[in-house]
This record gives C-alpha cells, sequence and structure tokens, in this order.
C-alpha cells in the first residue's frame, strides 16, 4: 500500500487549472453514450471514479477513445442502443457510477450486474433500489437490494412522485434518468436542493424538464442530441488548494476555470464566512454550467457553525473543511451533516480519529464533529481509510504542521484526483 509525506511549506504561489469535474464528467459519458451521435468530452475527469462508468459503457458496446490524446470522442447509439455486457460491471470505488447507472440499467433491455470495492459493496443502495422498484424495476441485491452487488433486469418503467428522504444528488439522478425512459411524468421532491449538474445537462441539450425550488419533473424524450462537454474545473479538488492557499502564511494562488454551480459552493461561502479571503473572478457560463477563477490569499480564519442547507452544498468537503477549522481560532461546530457516515469512508469518525492524532480537540457527534482550533497542528502517521478525501485532507494538514505529516493508504487519491501532489507541488514555494 502506499504512503504520502507532506511537509511545512513556507508558501503557496502561483496558479493552475484543474482536471475536470467528477460529477459533471458522469454525467457527460452517460448523456454522451445515450445520445444519437459522436460527442467530444474536453477536460474529462482522469479519475478512477470516472474511468469506472466509461468502461461500463464500453462492455455495453460503445467505441469511446482519446484521438490526439487531447479529448474523449464517445460514439453514441442512442437511448435503446445500448448492448448486454457479458460480464458483471466493475463500479469500483464508485457510488455515483452504482448509482446513476442502476436508474439508468433499470429502463434497458438486458440485464446487467453491478459490483464495487469492499467500501462501495458497503455503501446503501436501497435509497435508489427503493423508488426504482416503485417505478417497476426489476433490481435484486445483498439483503434486498440495500446492497451491491446489485442484478438488474431492465423493465417497462411508470413515473412516480417521489419525496427524497435525504438531499441526495445521485439519488435524484437516477430516478432521473430512469424517468427519461417512463412512462408518465416522474416527479421528485428533495428536502434541500442537491447539486443540480443532471438538470443543468439535461436542460442545455434542449430535454425538457421542469423545475421549482426543491422539485424537478422529467418525461420521457426521444432522443440525446450529440454534443461538445467543455467540463469546468472541479471545485471539490480546487477546495485542498483553496484551504492550503488560506492556511500557509504568505500565499497567493488563481485557480483557473473551476465550476461555480451555486449548487456546489458551500465551500466557499463556509471559508468566507470563516474570515477566507476568496475572490470569483471571470464568471462564465459553460454548457449550463458557471465557471470562475478563484483567487485566494493567506488569511486568518475563525471558527463558526456549518448547518442546514450548506451541507449538502458542502458535502464533499467537509473533510478539507475540518482541516480548516482546526487551525481557526476558536471553535467550529458542524451538523446537519449525518450523510457523511455514508460517503467513502464514515468520515464523521475518521475525521474524527486522525484530527486527534495532530492533537485537535475533537468532538464527535451522531450528525457532525465540534472542533477546537489549535494554534499548531501536530504531523502524525494518519490513516486514509481508503478514503480519498481523507487522504488529500491530511495531505493538506502536513503543509502547516510541526512535523512532517505520512498518510497511509495513500493510493485512493487516484479515484477523484490523480494529479493532486503534481497539482500541489507546483504551487509550493
Ligand atoms: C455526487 C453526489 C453526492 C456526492 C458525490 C457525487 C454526484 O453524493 O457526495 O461525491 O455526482 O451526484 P450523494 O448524492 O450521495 O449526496
Amino acid at each position: 500500500m502506499s504512503t504520502l509525506t507532506t511537509h511545512k511549506a513556507s508558501k503557496l504561489e502561483g496558479e493552475l487549472s484543474l482536471p475536470g469535474d467528477k460529477s459533471i464528467s458522469h454525467r457527460a459519458l452517460i448523456f454522451s453514450a445515450i445520445s444519437s451521435g459522436t460527442c467530444e468530452i474536453h477536460n474529462l475527469c482522469s479519475g478512477e471514479d470516472a474511468t469506472r462508468t466509461l468502461e461500463m459503457f464500453r462492455h455495453m458496446g460503445i467505441q469511446a477513445e482519446f484521438p490526439g490524446g487531447t479529448f474523449l470522442s464517445v460514439t453514441g447509439k442512442g437511448l435503446y442502443g445500448l448492448q448486454e455486457p457479458s460480464t458483471v460491471l466493475y463500479t469500483g470505488n464508485s457510488g455515483t457510477t452504482t448509482r446513476l447507472m442502476s436508474g439508468l440499467l433499470s429502463a434497458q433491455r438486458f440485464f446487467t450486474v453491478l459490483t464495487g470495492d469492499t467500501s462501495l459493496n458497503q455503501r446503501p443502495m436501497k435509497r435508489v433500489v427503493g423508488p426504482l422498484r416503485q417505478m417497476g424495476a426489476c433490481i435484486h441485491g445483498r439483503n434486498d437490494g440495500h446492497y451491491a452487488p446489485l442484478a438488474i433486469t431492465g423493465s417497462h418503467l411508470h413515473g412516480i412522485d417521489y419525496l427524497m428522504p435525504v438531499a441526495s444528488a445521485q439519488i435524484k439522478s437516477s430516478l432521473m434518468l430512469a424517468g427519461l425512459y417512463a412512462d408518465g411524468p416522474t416527479r421528485i421532491t428533495e428536502p434541500a436542493l442537491s447539486r443540480d449538474h443532471t438538470e443543468r445537462m439535461l436542460e442545455h441539450l434542449g430535454i425538457p424538464i421542469k423545475r421549482k425550488s426543491e422539485t424537478v419533473e422529467i418525461t420521457a424524450a426521444a432522443a440525446i442530441r450529440p454534443e461538445r462537454y467543455d467540463i469546468p474545473g472541479d471545485i471539490s479538488s480546487a477546495a485542498f488548494f483553496i484551504v492550503a492557499a488560506l492556511l500557509v502564511p504568505g500565499s497567493e494562488i488563481m485557480l483557473r476555470g473551476i465550476g461555480v454551480n451555486p449548487t456546489r459552493t458551500g465551500i466557499i461561502d463556509i471559508l468566507q464566512a470563516m474570515g477566507g479571503r476568496i475572490e470569483l473572478l471571470n464568471l462564465r457560463t459553460v454548457c449550463g454550467e458557471p465557471v470562475a477563477d478563484i483567487f485566494v490569499r493567506a488569511s486568518r480564519l475563525k471558527g463558526i457553525m456549518i448547518n442546514g442547507g450548506i451541507i449538502p452544498r458542502a458535502i464533499d468537503e467537509i473533510p478539507v473543511i475540518a482541516i480548516a477549522a482546526a487551525c481557526a481560532e476558536g471553535t467550529t461546530v458542524i451538523s446537519d451533516a449525518a450523510e457523511l457516515r455514508v460517503k467513502e469512508s464514515d468520515r464523521i469518525a475518521t475525521m474524527t480519529s486522525e484530527l486527534k492524532k495532530c492533537g485537535v480537540t475533537v468532538q464527535e457527534n451522531e450528525d457532525g464533529m465540534i472542533i477546537t482550533g489549535t494554534e499548531q497542528l501536530e504531523g502524525a502517521r494518519c490513516q486514509s481509510y481508503g478514503d480519498h478525501r481523507i487522504a488529500m485532507a491530511f495531505a493538506v494538514a502536513g503543509l502547516i504542521a510541526n512535523k512532517e505529516m505520512t498518510i497511509e493508504d495513500s493510493g485512493c487519491i487516484n479515484t477523484s484526483f490523480p494529479e493532486f501532489m503534481p497539482k500541489l507541488t507546483e504551487l509550493i514555494r
């Protein structure tokens, strides 16, 4: 198993572009594969998770290649052009692949089996299996569909009116993909708005959907047009550099072309409320998604309360926000975040235990953490628990710790951001 060590940095300086947003990459791959022609995807996320989705489509007869190594060219076969794969489809560590594809595959005319790695096969799947079954899907899985492997026999679906118990873009998008094939409208309401990349991409593709606050309604589509997708830099990857630049004294960095969809910018709002000097410049829209350059300067941070509707807007960034909180003056209280317990690791438990190793006072609660900022983080030997965002959060902590920080089992960083260390090294002076 690989380990990663980071050291105290004197400052971070310079500018970077980042690989494409992981969530948007999955969706661009899906809509390209079921489109009726050749699509181009530029700046596709190079992480293993997006590759799982791509590989899955290759197993279902979709041709996709990188001509000249720049963009991905995908030849779509239409809404009903996918072929039954001859093997089990492996989704690795990717919850997005498993859940979104479950919706799409429920409506195909063939049989598939999805399975993932140890962590993925312990994550809750009933949240998609339940409503998909209500739509007429035929899905079997371990423990009555609570866990993968999932076996799906494609069926004729009908729309439902579904009130989601948790805010989750994966559940919403899975049902929307099923709804693209269903008889009658599929109406989905969330308790708080989660990332809306599926909605924006469908709107950009000219597919009529209805949206009103936390409700979205979709009806069957006749066809998906071929498209060129330009994927913005991933704000969830940018988050690590934003926090690093805020914490390392004297730092000043510019991150170019980052996605700043308001359903994802909870990290910016939270860090600004903590006193972070972050500016969004050159705001523009690309393929229906807001994009900006993000300018960050080292700042003194203070503890705040983080709860309510901002949680789904920052859900993947809580590990690195916890590092910022550990270095802030005062106490930060994170609550309403029980969803963190069912991510790639139980992020409340894993952040609490690893922050304690760095000398931080943390109280673990059922739905969050209370973190008391410290003057000086201690370098330690931390575990990633196979969770990419835990590994990168502690790599950032190493830049301001009193001695080196070692992260065990750091290979998981490749699931979302293989370029993390080379890009970080580019900024370190
Ligand atoms: C994602 C949705 C979120 C997020 C995940 C990506 C997506 O998960 O944590 O990393 O692309 O739809 P949930 O829908 O489970 O909140």
